[in-house]
């Protein structure tokens, strides 16, 4: 059992109303309609959701991160798209700007999008380089006082409504590696910079994802976050960040797992009494809610490591890969205690297992959290 204070559950039980008013009945309009993402992006923004853990001199709540998690969690529970959406938004989209900008970066891009009015990118992942990050082939070369951006972006979450992109581009040539990246502020509507529809995906359907064609996009030299070759440390530190987040959503996902499984099971008959009569029903309801409560303590203690300005590197990946691992393991088991209903789209568990996949994937692969793990340990 993990301990809210007030305040958590208070932000806890607002997210939660709003999920269950604003977005349950909206859930199959996002996952066909990015203008019914924008339209419930605009309401919690109204809620003060977009910007939950940043200062109130940006126009934050000001809130501590387990709160901003439960946020997400709640969310998730009713549509890992509109999760997904803040979590990047505000993780790996805010955060780069918040830790590493100058005043004047944080004076003019945190406020609008904090209060939602904007919403932010991340740009890392490119054709040739997603699990090994630090192999982005897109060039930033620096010309009369500015920065000329080439090369693309792919599998980007929120590229057509995002207004602000973070992305990594290679500013040294002679370094192909993690040490040639630097990291830059790039807005839309800049001459060069095209966003173009991303593949058909499995799930998380609502959520908004493109490719970025950058051709000699002109960056000002005042956009470069941090300093040069700083990109790559810039960005995977937002990720350690990011992937409590991921773990959050995969909390969530695994919770409506469960509770659309007992419901499930109370109700169906087979045999001459409810499903969760049977005990082989019962032990896969019992290794959800472990599941469940495991991810929960890993997420929030990362989170609260997080805030106490402790190392927390390793602790998000185990957060992450455990969360999102239990998620998938729960989203098998929902479609199996619903039968062939649960393979059908009459049953959102259909839509529960085709989203958990992604959270084995996003922000860094399971075998790249175990990696990270394990250079931790050695
Ligand atoms: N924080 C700060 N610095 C870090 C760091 C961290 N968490 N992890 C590594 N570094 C530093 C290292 O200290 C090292 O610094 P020096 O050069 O000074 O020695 C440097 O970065 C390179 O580190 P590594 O040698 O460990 O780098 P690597 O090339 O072996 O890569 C990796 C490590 C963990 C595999 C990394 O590449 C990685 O995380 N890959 C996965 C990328 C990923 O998560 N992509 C998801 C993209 S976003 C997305 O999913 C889509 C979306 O829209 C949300």
């Amino acid at each position: 059992m993990v301990f809210l204070s007030d305040e958590q559950k208070s932000i806890q039980q607002m997210v939660r109303d709003f999920a269950e008013t604003e977005i349950r009945p909206a859930v199959q309009d996002i996952e066909q309609d990015r203008q019914a993402l924008w339209s419930i992006w605009e309401k919690m923004a109204a809620l003060g959701l977009t910007g939950l853990q940043f200062p109130e001199e940006y126009g934050g709540a000001a809130t501590d991160s387990v709160s901003y998690l439960l946020a997400i969690e709640e969310l998730a529970k009713v549509s890992a798209s509109v999760a997904v959406t803040l979590s990047v938004h505000t993780t790996v989209g805010i955060l780069p700007i918040y830790e590493w900008g100058t005043e004047a970066q944080k004076q003019k891009y945190l406020p609008p999008l904090i209060s939602g009015q904007k919403m932010a990118a991340f740009g890392l992942t490119e054709p040739n380089a997603g699990s090994d990050a630090g192999r982005g082939l897109t060039r930033a070369d620096a010309v009369n006082g500015h920065y000329v951006l080439n090369g693309s972006k792919i599998f980007i979450t929120n590229s057509h409504l995002a207004d602000i992109f973070v992305m990594t581009a290679r500013t040294e040539r002679d370094l192909p590696d993690h040490k040639g990246l630097s990291a830059f502020i790039v807005e839309k509507g800049v001459n060069g910079f095209v966003v173009e529809e991303g593949d058909g995906k499995l799930g998380i359907q609502g959520s908004d994802w493109g490719t970025l064609v950058l051709e000699d996009v002109e960056v000002p030299a005042d956009n470069l976050l941090g300093t040069r070759q700083q990109g790559f440390k810039i960005f995977m530190n937002s990720l350690d960040a990011g992937r409590i987040s991921i773990g959050a959503m995969s909390l969530g996902i695994a919770e409506a797992c469960l509770a659309d499984s007992l419901k499930y099971a109370g109700e169906r008959r087979q045999f001459g009494k409810p499903l969760s009569d049977f005990q082989a029903i019962q032990f896969k309801l019992a290794d959800m809610a472990v599941e469940i409560e495991a991810a929960r303590h890993l997420v929030y203690h990362a989170a609260q490591l997080k805030d106490a300005g402790k190392p927390f590197s390793k602790e998000a990946s185990m957060a992450k890969l455990w969360a999102s691992e239990a998620c998938m393991r729960a989203a098998d088991q929902a479609v199996q205690i619903h039968g062939g209903y649960g393979y059908t789209k009459d049953f959102p568990v259909e839509r529960y297992f085709r989203d958990a996949k992604c959270t084995e994937l996003v922000e860094g692969t399971s075998q790249i959290q175990r990696l990270v793990i394990a250079r931790h340990l050695l």
